[in-house]
């Protein structure tokens, strides 16, 4: 028999109080958000045109393309090595292979619906047949109607949501000016997020991890944008992802208060990678403001594996990966600081005590 050490946490300054027993670990992690988290389901969407499933993607690590964008694994690659479960399958393979009969049921680490390109806002890159974020949490939806996923195992399983920078990067495009002020494109953002956390918890979700945008404006692509400075990181768009983050630290604040039995916690990725920017060799980086594959001013005006892109020798000593993305090495640097982690990165526990915890009620 498993034994069983329970304590109580006072999370918040509200008494919100929940019995917390170290018993079996979290034995699985259900996966939504964009090309940060993407394990190949756009991979898998062959309607889709957001893609990375060609050379040289995943060279570090898995020596073949994934379809994940960067050289090896992701964040949540990473939390699962750290838990010591199985890495998630994409949701699109593994629904694929169940409707041609090759599956005989879906997995039990978990799965992976995250697609690169897409947003918290529903036509965000839309055009791309990328699948947003409340067309993933259907996705999640119909598998536990059909009771294809167990509700024991949801309850004890780990739930992960990083998405919006692709909304925010949208706004600065000069394609079409989007008609609501930055404020309100936010909150706009931000009531979408608040009905995400609304329905996973109503499905089941109890352990509900929440990460921020990283500094986006500081990304190679930003040479993309007309007018967005090089020598230096995009002000206004790091302004509007600050102003995002904020809020949706708030919003998490409340999970414990809004949803009973449930625990939110905010992974602060964007002061991370502040810190990996401001200190670069502290942090065995090299170069912090190009992407190591790519092409054009930053490496950022040619997607890493396009026609004339260049690569460096030297991923780990790189920030950025792609136009977009950072390397594996900078996603270790951040998943190490969201597993052990103390409350500047990870708040109010890390992810290492939060997958010791299974919630009952007081
Ligand atoms: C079933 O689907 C999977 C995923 O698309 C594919 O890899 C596999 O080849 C398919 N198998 C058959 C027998 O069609
Ligand atoms: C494919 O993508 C287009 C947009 O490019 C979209 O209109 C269409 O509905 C998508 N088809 C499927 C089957 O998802
Ligand atoms: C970063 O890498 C790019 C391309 O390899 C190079 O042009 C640039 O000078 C490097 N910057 C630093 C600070 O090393
Ligand atoms: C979980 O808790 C158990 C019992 O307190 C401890 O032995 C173990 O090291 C913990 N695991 C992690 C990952 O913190």
């Amino acid at each position: 028999m498993e034994k069983l050490i329970c304590t109580v946490l006072l999370l918040l300054a509200p008494p919100v109080v929940v019995a917390a027993c170290s018993s079996n670990h979290v034995p699985a992690i259900f996966v939504f958000g964009d090309s940060i988290f993407d394990a190949g389901n756009n991979h898998f969407n062959k309607n889709c045109t957001a893609q990375a499933d060609f050379p040289p993607y995943g060279s570090s690590f898995f020596h073949r393309p994934t379809g994940r964008f960067t050289n090896g694994r992701t964040v949540v690659d990473f939390i699962s090595q750290f838990i010591g479960i199985d890495l998630q399958k994409p949701y699109m393979e593994v629904h694929l292979e169940f409707l041609n009969g090759t599956r005989k049921q879906y997995p039990t680490n978990g799965i992976n619906f995250a697609s690169a390109g897409s947003g918290v806002l529903q036509g965000t890159n839309k055009l791309w047949g990328v699948t947003p974020i409340q067309e993933q949490l259907q996705q999640f939806q119909a598998l536990v109607g059909q009771k294809h996923v167990d509700k024991n195992l949801i309850q004890k399983s780990l739930f992960f949501f990083e998405s919006g920078s692709n909304d925010i990067y949208n706004y600065f495009l000069p394609f079409d000016s989007p008609t609501l002020d930055p404020d309100a494109y936010v909150q706009a953002m931000l009531t979408e997020v608040g009905s995400v956390i609304d329905l996973v918890y109503k499905l089941g979700a109890r352990q509900i991890a929440v990460f921020s945008l990283g500094p986006i404006g500081c990304v190679p692509a930003r040479a993309l944008i007309p007018g967005a400075p090089i020598e230096r990181c995009f002000g206004r768009m790091n302004v509007m992802v600050k102003k995002y983050n904020k809020r949706l630290e708030i919003l998490v604040n409340d999970i414990p208060v809004r949803y009973p039995g449930a625990i939110g916690v905010y992974g602060a990725v964007y002061e991370a990678v502040q810190h990996f920017l401001q200190t670069p060799a502290r942090y065995g980086f090299v170069n912090v403001t190009n992407a190591c594959c790519g092409d054009g001013t930053l490496g950022g005006l040619v997607q890493c594996g396009q026609d004339g892109y260049k690569i460096c020798s030297n991923p780990n000593e790189f920030l950025f990966w792609d136009y977009f993305h950072p390397t594996e090495q900078t996603y270790k640097l951040i998943s190490k600081a969201l597993w052990g982690g103390k409350k500047p990165r990870i708040r109010p526990v890390n992810l290492k005590s939060l997958v010791n915890l299974t919630i009952s009620h007081v």
